[in-house]
């Protein structure tokens, strides 16, 4: 997902040019945005964290941008290309260090696992929005 402070700061183009060139392929895409229900069920993994709410009072708060992408050892290549989850710590040139204001205005959301990832493309795609 490119996150609703990307979407707002203007950076959807240069996130999808930078996944691009990182020689990813896009198989599916929207432009959608969460209600406070589908962005609860998306992070209930974080449903005991103290920041839960304020996460999903964010996510909810704009239009983002929900993708699969699809690569050889994509969820790892994925993660370094977006760098680390707080935007300070993420290494010189990732897409958080480049997009990103704070841990939770991060600009982009990455599946952690093959299985994680096949769960949240199951949430936003329908096996006809996929090519
Ligand atoms: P994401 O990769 O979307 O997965 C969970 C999100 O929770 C994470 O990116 C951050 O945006 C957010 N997050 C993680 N830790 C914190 C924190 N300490 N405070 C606020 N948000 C956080």
């Amino acid at each position: 997902m490119i996150k609703p402070d990307a979407v707002a700061n203007g950076h959807i183009g240069a996130i999808l040019n930078d996944i691009i060139a990182g020689g990813f392929k896009i198989v599916a895409m929207k432009y959608i945005q969460l209600t406070q229900e589908s962005a609860g069920n998306f992070y209930a993994v974080h449903k005991e964290r103290p920041f839960y709410g304020e996460l999903v009072g964010f996510m909810t708060s704009g239009p983002i941008v929900a993708a699969i992408l699809e690569k050889e050892n994509a969820v790892e290549d994925f993660r370094k290309l977006i760098g680390a989850t707080d935007p300070s710590k993420a290494e010189e040139g990732t897409i958080r260090n480049k997009y990103a204001k704070s841990i939770e205005a991060n600009a982009i959301h990455g599946s952690d696992s093959d299985e994680n990832a096949e769960i949240e493309g199951n949430f936003f795609f329908s096996q006809f929005e996929r090519f």
